[in-house]
C-alpha cells in the first residue's frame, strides 16, 4: 500500500496500458481519476478499480484539447481536493511512411501524444506548485529512437522526453518529480493491430522472448509514485524486456 489515499489521474485509462497502470495504482492504496476521450470504456476501468475497494471517477477528457485538461483537473481537485499523481499515458498513432504521410496524421499524433501531455502538465502543474508536492510519469516510448513508418509517433515520443526533462528542471524546488518510461512492445489493442508476421520479428527482438503488459508498464508507475523514487527525477525509464539496449 505505497499510494494510500493518494489521488492518482491516468490519461488514457479507460483500456491498454492506461488502464493496467489505474489498476496496479489503485492496488496501492490510490483513488484514480479515470480521464479517456471515450467514456464507456472510461466508466467500465472505474466499475474494475471501485471493486477493489478505492474511489475512482471516469472523466471524458480529450487531452489534445486545452479545456478538457483543465477540466480534468478541475473536476479532480472538486472531487477529490488534490492531485498527486499524474500519469500522461493518452497517446495513438498514425503509421505511414515519410513521403506519404498525409498532414493530418502528422497533426493528429503530435496534438494527442505531445501536445495532450502538455495540456495535462501544465494543468496539474498549478496544483501541484501550490500543494509542494507531486509525482508526474509520463509514457513515450522506445519509438522515440526511431522506427520505419513512424515519423510523427517518434517525435512526439521524443518531444515527451524534451518536456519531461524541462518540467523536471522547474519543477524540482517544489518537490514535484517528471519522470518518463519508455515502453518496448506491449500486449494492447494498438500493437494487436500489427500482422502476425510483423509481431513474431518484433518478439523476437527482445531478449526476453516475450512481449510486455501493461502491468509491467503499472509496476514502474507505481514506484516512480511512490516515496521509494522521492529523489528520482528527470530519468528516461525503458521497460522493454531488454529491447531497448
Ligand atoms: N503498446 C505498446 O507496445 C506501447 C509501446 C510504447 C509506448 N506505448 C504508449 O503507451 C500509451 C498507451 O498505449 P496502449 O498500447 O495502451 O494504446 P491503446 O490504443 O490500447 O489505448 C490508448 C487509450 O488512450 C485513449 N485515447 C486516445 N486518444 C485520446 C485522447 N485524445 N484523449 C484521451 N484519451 C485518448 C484511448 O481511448 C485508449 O483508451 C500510448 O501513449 C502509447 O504510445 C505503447
Amino acid at each position: 500500500m505505497r499510494l494510500e489515499n493518494k489521488v492518482v489521474v491516468v490519461t488514457g485509462a479507460g483500456r491498454g496500458i492506461g488502464k493496467g497502470i489505474a489498476v496496479r495504482l489503485a492496488e496501492e492504496g490510490a483513488n484514480i481519476v479515470v480521464a479517456d476521450v471515450n467514456l464507456e470504456i472510461a466508466t467500465s476501468a472505474v466499475d474494475e478499480i471501485k471493486e477493489l475497494g478505492r474511489k475512482a471517477l471516469p472523466v471524458k477528457t480529450d487531452v489534445s484539447k486545452w479545456d478538457d485538461a483543465q477540466n480534468l483537473i478541475a473536476s479532480t481537485v472538486r472531487e477529490f481536493g488534490r492531485i498527486d499523481v499524474l500519469v500522461n499515458n493518452a497517446g495513438i498513432n498514425r503509421d505511414a511512411m515519410l513521403h506519404k504521410m498525409a498532414s493530418e496524421q502528422w497533426d493528429q499524433v503530435i496534438a494527442v501524444n505531445l501536445t495532450g501531455t502538455f495540456n495535462c502538465m501544465k494543468a496539474a502543474a498549478t496544483v501541484m506548485r501550490e500543494q509542494e508536492y507531486g509525482r508526474i510519469v509520463n509514457i513515450s516510448s522506445a519509438g522515440w529512437l526511431g522506427n520505419i513508418g513512424q515519423a510523427n509517433y517518434s517525435a512526439s515520443k521524443a518531444g515527451v522526453i524534451g518536456l519531461t526533462k524541462t518540467a523536471a528542471r522547474e519543477l524540482a524546488k517544489k518537490n514535484i518529480t517528471v519522470n518518463a518510461i519508455c515502453p518496448g512492445f506491449i500486449d494492447t489493442e494498438m500493437t494487436r493491430g500489427v500482422p502476425d508476421k510483423v509481431w513474431e520479428i518484433m518478439v523476437s527482438k527482445i531478449p526476453m522472448g516475450k512481449v510486455g503488459t501493461p502491468r509491467d508498464i503499472g509496476n514502474m508507475v507505481a514506484f516512480l509514485a511512490s516515496d521509494d523514487a522521492s529523489y528520482v527525477t528527470a530519468e528516461v525509464i525503458n521497460v522493454g524486456g531488454g529491447m531497448i539496449l
